[in-house]
Parts: structure tokens; C-alpha cells; sequence
């Protein structure tokens, strides 16, 4: 098959079609017929050589952590799943191929009328917000919470299901046009930071926030912590703008925050399996209804990859950039 195999560690140039050999589906896995594959930030780390894959290491370094397609092959104990289906999955990586081998429960049924980019589009944002919303912040209807890079993948997927859960959003974006687009999601408040510093909105217009999901990291660190109301939560996703934070241990306990990091790749097959299965049940038929939208800004076929990887740099996306293989 043909995939964008790793060779060497460096710019969006370094994402070269090869011909590899087909994953062999294990007995619990199917082999799935790439259609589209979504792009992500750890990708291009990944391509940084910033981002090692989980170990064991596999044969062949192939980025991409979602893809959607039809099952053509499944292993002998594989019950969920028969060749011809459309499905989506999470992966831990070998999206950006032809084929790709995943455990049957890390996947689910596409309807016909969602397309393979809309499909391709759904892992990880709406996985990981679902994850922090719920498991990670334990958040509940008329709590608030404050998402930032709120146009991006993740954040739009976060807004739109912290809405649908009854949950008020303060959201922040760097244009007013991100902002408008957000405010169209069900965002409470949507601040600019460019403009206005999100603490202030905060404090002028809510009750403080019960969570914050932060994307972001370094720079937000103070102002995160501050716009909590005490017992809040600040859950770490990413780290756009750096990792290295100088922490007030005094207004942690004082104000009785936590602080917790999640990540979904690192996480053992048991605890991925058990997140997806809780998320066909919960997330999956709202999707299926069209109520919450897999978001895709842009898709680039597979040998543009490099192409998808600068623009995802550019941070002008608003929703999800999708490769069609
Ligand atoms: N923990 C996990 O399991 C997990 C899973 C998926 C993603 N992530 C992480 O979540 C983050 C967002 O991913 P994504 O897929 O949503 O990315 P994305 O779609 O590329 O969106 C990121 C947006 O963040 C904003 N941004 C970038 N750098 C910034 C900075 N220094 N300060 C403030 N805003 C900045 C930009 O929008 P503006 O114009 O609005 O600034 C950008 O468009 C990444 O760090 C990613 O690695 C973590």
C-alpha cells in the first residue's frame, strides 16, 4: 500500500509517499480502507521528531491518529464489524496510509449521508473535549467553563458539546471573524484575545468558572487559575504556546484548584476502549442526528500532506483539516 512513511525527522517536506506493506489485522482488529484521515497538532511534533510514537515501536513510523473508511478484512475473534462496512477510529498512529489495522472497539459505524472528511473529523476533537468536559472535569449542566483556541479542533468540537450539555462557554479565539464563527456554536461569551484579556470578561460576566480546558499552556497559566472559582478544575490538553509554568502553590490550596493533564495516545488500549465504547453511547447518536458537526475547514488529498501540515501551522483553521486518501 502506499503511506506517509517517516524517514527522517524535519520540516512538512519530509512527508513522502512510500510503498510499504499492508498492516495484517490482529485477532481482535479490523483492517480498515483508509478514505480520509484527520490531521492534528501531534502530528506535525510527531514529524519534528518531538512526538515518538507509544512503544512498541513499530515497524514503519506512519503519522495519523483518526481516519475513517471501510473495513476490508477483520481478524478471527472480531464480532462488531464485516468487510463492506463504513466505520471511524481512533488510531495511535498509520492513519496517513491506504490501510490501517484497529481494534475493533476503538472503532464505530459511519451513516451513509456523513461524508468520509465529516467522519475522518470526529476522533480526536470530539473524543478528547467529551473526555475533558466530562471525565476529566466531571462538568454538569449550568456549570461554566472556559475553552480556549476555541476555532481549532478540539476547542470547536468542546464548545459545541459543552453546549448540547447544558454547560454555559466562555471561549476564547485570536479574530473577531473566529469569534462571530464561535458565538454560531453556542458560546455564552467569546473573547478576542487580540483585543480584550479573557480574565476580564470572566470576572465582569460570570460566576467563575467551574473548569477550564486548556489548549494553550504557558502563557495562560495565571490568568487560568485566576478566572477559577474555588474547587474549579483547569484541565491541560495542550501546550500551543509552551509547557514551563512558575505555579503559586498558595492560591491552589487557598482556593482548593485542580490541576490535571490528560492526554488520549498514551493512555493503555483498556482505558482508550472504554472511552470510545462510552462515547458511541453517549456522544456518537447526537452526531448521527446532525446536532453536533464534524467541523472540516479544508481537505488535502494524502500526497499533499505537507501541504495540510503548513496551513495547520497558520493557525487559520476553523474546525478540522482533513487528508482524503
Ligand atoms: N491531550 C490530548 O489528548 C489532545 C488531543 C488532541 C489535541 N491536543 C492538543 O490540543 C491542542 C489543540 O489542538 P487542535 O487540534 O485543536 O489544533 P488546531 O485545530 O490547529 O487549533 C489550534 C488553534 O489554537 C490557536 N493557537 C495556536 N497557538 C496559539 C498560542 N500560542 N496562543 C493562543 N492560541 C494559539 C490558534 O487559533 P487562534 O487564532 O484562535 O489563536 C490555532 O488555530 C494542541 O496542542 C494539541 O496537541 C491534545
Amino acid at each position: 500500500m502506499q503511506a506517509i512513511v517517516l524517514t527522517e525527522y524535519g520540516g512538512p517536506e519530509v512527508l513522502r509517499v512510500s510503498e510499504v506493506d499492508d498492516p495484517v489485522p490482529g485477532s481482535e482488529e479490523v483492517l480498515i480502507r483508509v478514505r480520509a484521515a484527520g490531521v492534528n497538532r501531534a502530528d506535525l511534533l510527531q514529524r519534528e521528531g518531538r512526538y515518538p510514537p507509544p512503544a512498541p515501536a513499530p515497524k514503519v513510523e506512519i503519522p495519523g491518529l483518526e481516519c475513517a473508511g471501510e473495513v476490508v478484512a477483520v481478524g478471527a475473534r472480531v464480532s462488531l464489524f464485516k468487510p463492506g462496512q463504513r466505520v471511524a477510529a481512533l488510531v495511535t498512529g498509520g492513519a496517513y496510509a491506504e490501510k490501517v489495522a484497529v481494534h475493533e472497539r476503538l472503532a464505530w459505524p459511519v451513516p451513509a449521508a456523513m461524508t468520509w472528511a465529516e467522519a475522518a473529523a470526529v476522533p480526536e476533537a470530539f473524543l478528547t473535549g467529551y473526555d475533558a468536559l466530562t471525565e476529566q472535569a466531571g462538568l454538569m449542566a449550568g456549570q461554566w467553563v472556559l475553552i480556549h483556541a476555541a476555532a481549532g479542533g478540539v476547542g470547536s468540537a468542546a464548545v459545541q458539546l459543552a453546549t448540547w450539555m447544558g454547560i454555559h462557554v466562555v471561549a476564547t479565539v485570536g479574530s473577531a471573524e473566529k469569534a462571530a464563527w464561535v458565538r454560531g456554536l453556542g458560546a455564552d461569551h467569546v473573547v478576542d484575545y487580540r483585543r480584550q484579556k479573557f480574565l476580564e470578561v470572566v470576572r465582569a460576566r460570570t460566576p467563575g468558572m467551574d473548569a477550564v480546558l486548556d489548549l494553550v499552556g504557558q502563557t495562560y497559566w495565571d490568568d487560568n487559575l485566576q478566572s477559577l472559582a474555588p474547587g474549579g478544575v483547569l484541565v491541560v490538553v495542550g501546550t500551543l504556546a509552551g509547557d514551563r509554568v512558575e505555579a503559586s502553590l498558595g492560591m491552589l490550596l487557598g482556593r482548593r484548584l485542580t490541576v490535571r493533564g490528560t492526554a488520549l495516545r498514551s493512555r493503555p488500549l483498556e482505558l482508550r476502549l472504554a472511552l470510545v465504547q462510552r462515547f458511541i453511547r453517549r456522544v456518537l447518536p447526537t452526531l448521527v442526528e446532525g446536532r453536533l458537526k464534524p467541523l472540516v475547514d479544508t481537505t488535502f488529498p494524502l500526497l499533499e500532506a505537507g501541504r495540510a501540515h503548513a496551513y495547520m501551522r497558520e493557525n487559520r483553521v476553523y474546525g478540522k483539516i482533513v487528508l482524503t486518501v
